[in-house]
């Protein structure tokens, strides 16, 4: 048995868009997702997260679910245009306030820790469409004020927030591949959105330790990485597979904690990336309690030298191009649902990579997880794929702790089924099986395991 700390946080993940439904109740505005999944051929098979789970009227159902795992942290986040229709604090929606209210209250009442992400992707779509959304620096100052309500009506109960999910994602997928909200392709407003992620991020944390010290919480910044492995033990390709980690992690990690933008970055895109000044890294610099992580898979990284293949996964929109890596998979790999690699081994390299090179944070993974074919048989989930997939990477996390690294905590994504952006419902990630005809939520083997592993605090060799 691979026991963890005593101390150890075992949680799972979910986000608003993904499984709330709801979209236009009680007063909610409406957000880019809202706008995006509804224009014909974004979303695989047209699907939207009009209804998806229905989370918002069946919360306290899903509570009594989260409690029958054992769960003891539940990582959910905040739709900004529930709280404020039009993004701006010019309208507070007391229906949505009340909505977080009492889903914090039935977590604590039933001994369950409450992870609130304040934006986990669903941008009020008048921040959009009026102020060109993170694209425009303002959005610092709407996202701290947005933060603020959030510490003022939900401070006094929750002590651990995640400002931002995946700056990467936002960024390079929202801006530069355009597959995700709000659909834009170019090779330059990456890495403004980006920038301005990291200023936003740093303003709302400002306003959360100047104002709310006294609520006496945490709050962190949660990036996403997979791990790149050289695809030879030539000095090229080890060089690669670290430009490529530079491009995804260290481009929003380095500034927090480093204080300024990896070299590579700065050299490679010149006036595409814009400069800090003094005044922003001083509030940059520090600006995260803890080092949230998602993590799911890995590629293998080579020189490109100036030739990219051709129908690599990450090929257009300018990322490849830019860090000049080739990335491919091993063939002999199992993959998930997603086609992504399974590759536990990956996941404690990088979380060692991440202990040497920012001096040892604390870590949260605050997601993993893995897509597969579920299907009910008889009532059953037998998704032992999962389970086995979930089972390898906590065996990394264990060997990673055991290696010196400070992880603290794992949130398993996902709770349930639900809206998986592009992909729409067909990639299943839940832990509980949720039927998208009658909504019903029902356990895999994968949740009946997990179970145990929290119960045991350790996980079988
Ligand atoms: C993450 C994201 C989640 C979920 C997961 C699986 O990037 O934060 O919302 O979709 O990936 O793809």
């Amino acid at each position: 048995m691979k026991k963890f700390p005593t101390d150890f946080i075992w949680g799972s993940a979910t986000s608003s868009y993904q499984i709330e439904g709801a979209a236009q109740a009680d007063g909610k505005g409406p957000s880019i997702w809202d706008a995006f999944s509804h224009i014909p051929g974004r979303v695989q098979g047209n699907e939207h997260g009009d209804v998806a789970c229905d989370h918002y009227h069946r919360m306290k159902d899903d509570v009594q679910m989260m409690k029958a795992l054992g769960l003891q942290a539940y990582r959910f986040s905040i739709s900004w245009p529930r709280i404020l229709p039009d993004g701006t604090t010019k309208q507070i929606n007391q229906a949505g306030i009340e909505f977080y209210n009492q889903l914090i209250d039935e977590l604590l009442a039933n001994g369950i820790e409450p992870w609130v992400t304040l934006y986990h992707w669903d941008l009020p779509l008048a921040l959009d469409m009026e102020k060109d959304g993170w694209l425009n620096k303002d959005i610092a100052t709407y996202f701290a004020d947005y933060a603020r309500v959030c510490y003022q009506y939900f401070g006094d109960r929750v002590k651990n927030w995640i400002t931002i999910n995946e700056p990467w994602v936002i960024a390079m997928l929202g801006y530069g591949q355009g597959i995700f909200a709000p659909g834009r392709v170019s090779n330059r407003e990456p890495y403004l959105a980006g920038h301005h992620i990291i200023l936003a991020h740093a303003k709302a944390v400002k306003v959360y330790r100047e104002e709310f010290a006294h609520q006496g919480g945490k709050i962190g910044i949660t990036n996403n990485c997979d791990w790149r492995e050289p695809l030879t033990d030539s000095v090229l390709d080890k060089t690669a597979a670290q430009r490529a980690l530079e491009f995804f992690l260290a481009w929003f990690a380095d500034p927090v904690y480093l204080g300024h933008y990896p070299e590579t970055m700065v050299e490679r895109l010149g006036d595409r990336l814009p400069r800090f000044t003094d005044e922003e890294i001083a509030e940059v610099k520090g600006s995260s309690d803890f080092f949230g992580l998602n993590h799911y898979t890995t590629m293998l990284a080579s020189d490109a030298g100036g030739e990219l293949l051709q129908g690599g996964v990450y090929g257009n929109g300018g990322l490849s191009e830019d860090q000049d890596v080739n990335l491919h998979v091993d063939p002999t790999w199992e993959k998930t649902s997603m086609g992504w690699a399974i590759v536990p081994w990956g996941c404690q390299k990088l979380l060692e990579w991440i202990h040497h090179r920012y001096a040892g944070p604390a870590i949260v993974m605050t997601e993993n997880g893995g897509a597969f074919p579920d299907e009910m048989k008889n009532g059953v989930v037998d998704d032992q794929d999962r389970l086995a997939y979930v089972r390898g990477y906590l065996g990394a996390c264990h060997d990673a702790i055991e290696n010196g690294v400070q992880l603290k905590g794992y949130m398993l994504w996902s709770l349930m089924d639900n809206f998986e952006w592009a992909s729409g419902y067909a990639k299943r990630f839940g832990i509980h099986y949720v039927d998208f005809e009658t909504l019903e939520r029902t356990p895999k083997a994968s949740a009946l395991w997990y179970r145990e592993v929290i119960e045991r605090n350790g996980v079988e060799e």
